[in-house]
């Protein structure tokens, strides 16, 4: 196998940073963790009072969202928890803003946001209204959502797509479907498309908005942890080729996202998990006191603890939406969102869509990018064993599945979206927890030596 250092031959192009936390791009170290920088603007307000219901205790770290203040992006659960906790229980909401000029838009976060209508509705363009959700979500939610889009407002008028459940159908023929519902119902530009559900409806959905008339109106529920912490935030639409991953797609803004973690009181444990492996992901890439916090938290986290968990999505839309705001369309920071997923995405094309969940997939992908890492020399040993006590910890695979072969690997790796002129780039660790590049310039045989040391064959 080949053993020679690989040379990048492409540079990132945009101009070197200019700001001292950051440094120059053309080291193609993209070090993303900025402590001292409030790139977005992120605010946590109360959206309405009342929301955990009298009888629950409320953590300290949900209550400081009841002050209406300006928390920075970086602020941590710590800085979080010192300020004072008001003395009457309430409903509490988040909002992350995700910057991006005139496509900005708002991520409420909180329980019972399902029944706060106008949430919802002052988000709605035209009269028109199609929910795109599938067979497992729409007896749930569908009626839950249907009525707090038309609660109070008659003139508008909501029809549905119910599509099969699952990975496999995240592809041409299933989203066919939603066009066609679109245009047999006649959905003129002046319409609004809704995403109910986990991160393969938000996909599609958003995907089938950017289509559709060249645009139309687009909003995201999502219903899942996955879907919560990240697919349903920053863009990203697409589906599936039965070569790759997301491999056609569009980058096409929401005009808001609704997240209701009341939803997640249905979510299988397994899905659970799965949206937990991208919440490690920001601790391991950009923010270790975060992943301190996960560290601590896991088995609250995997409990359901209402306060909990919402803490975690709303520490992880705010890295997400950071890291958005500069780098919308992914020239070079935003890959780094995607640790673990070259390794991931070959797990899961090479295993059969939907064989391994997405999370389960990454969190293999990840323990893998962590042992390359250190193979490199980029990190200690430490942070290889916090990686894979965390994944463990939160019942996620440390390694690929028995059947993925080093070739089956190599195979689906080159044809990554990370490949750019037959170089394939990796997000890798390097350097003190939180920190990592995205480059092509690493030595393969440490890449080879980390395929041969998780693969039988
Ligand atoms: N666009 C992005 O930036 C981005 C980021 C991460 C992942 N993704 C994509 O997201 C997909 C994975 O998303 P996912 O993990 O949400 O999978 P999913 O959408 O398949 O949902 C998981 C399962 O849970 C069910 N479900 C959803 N909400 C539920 C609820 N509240 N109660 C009970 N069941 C519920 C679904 O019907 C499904 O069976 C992958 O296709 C991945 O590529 C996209
Ligand atoms: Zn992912």
């Amino acid at each position: 196998m080949a053993s020679a250092a690989i040379r990048p031959t492409i540079r990132f192009s945009p101009k070197a940073s200019t700001d001292p936390c950051l440094p120059p791009w053309d080291t193609c170290h993209l070090f993303s963790r900025c402590r001292n920088r409030t790139v977005t603007s992120l605010r946590s307000s109360l959206i309405s009072s009342d929301l955990l219901g009298t009888n629950r205790s409320v953590d300290p770290v949900l209550k400081c969202n009841r002050i209406r203040s300006t928390v920075s992006a970086t602020a941590t659960p710590a800085e979080v928890m010192e300020q004072t906790p008001p003395k009457t229980d309430s409903k509490i909401s988040t909002i992350v803003d995700v910057d991006l000029g005139d496509r900005s838009y708002p991520i409420y976060i909180g329980p019972g946001l399902l029944d706060q209508h106008d949430l919802l509705q002052r988000h709605v363009h035209g009269k028109r209204v199609l929910v795109v959700t599938n067979t497992t979500i729409a007896p749930l939610y569908l009626d839950k959502v249907i009525n707090a889009l038309t609660s109070g407002n008659s003139k508008i008028s909501v029809d549905s797509v119910i599509l099969p459940d699952g990975e496999k159908y995240k592809d041409m023929d299933t989203l066919m479907k939603i066009f066609d519902k679109a245009i047999e119902s006649r959905f003129d530009r002046r319409c609004t498309f809704v995403a109910l559900g986990g991160g393969v409806i938000g996909d599609m959905c958003g995907f089938a908005a950017a289509a559709f008339l060249r645009g139309v109106n687009f909003i995201q529920i999502p219903t899942t942890v996955m879907a919560q912490v990240d697919s349903s935030v920053g863009g990203k639409t697409g589906i599936n080729h039965r070569l790759g991953k997301n491999l056609i797609g569009a980058f096409y803004q929401p005009q808001c996202v609704l997240v209701d973690i009341d939803t997640l009181n249905t979510l299988p444990d397994r899905e659970l998990a799965s949206g937990l492996a991208e919440v490690v992901k920001y601790g391991l890439i950009r923010d270790p006191e975060f992943f301190e916090w996960q560290e601590k938290n896991m088995q609250a986290l995997l409990a359901r603890d209402p306060s909990t968990l919402a803490y975690a999505i709303k520490r992880s839309c705010e890295n997400k939406a950071e890291v958005v705001a500069l780098d919308e369309k992914e020239g070079g920071l935003r890959a780094t969102l995607n640790l673990g997923h070259t390794f991931g995405h070959a797990i899961e094309t090479g295993f059969g869509y939907g064989q391994w969940l997405h999370g389960e997939a990454v969190a293999a992908g990840m323990v893998m990018a962590v042992d390359m890492s250190y193979r490199l020399g980029w990190i200690d040993e430490s942070i290889v064993k916090r990686a894979f006590n965390i994944l463990q910890q939160a019942n996620l695979p440390t390694g690929p599945p028995e059947v993925m072969t080093v070739e089956m690997f190599k195979s689906y790796m080159a044809v990554d979206k990370k490949v750019a002129d037959g170089l394939l780039r990796l997000i890798l660790l390097k350097g003190s927890l939180g920190n990592c590049v995205f480059t092509g310039d690493y030595d393969r045989k440490a890449l080879d030596d980390t395929l041969r040391a998780f693969c039988k064959s």
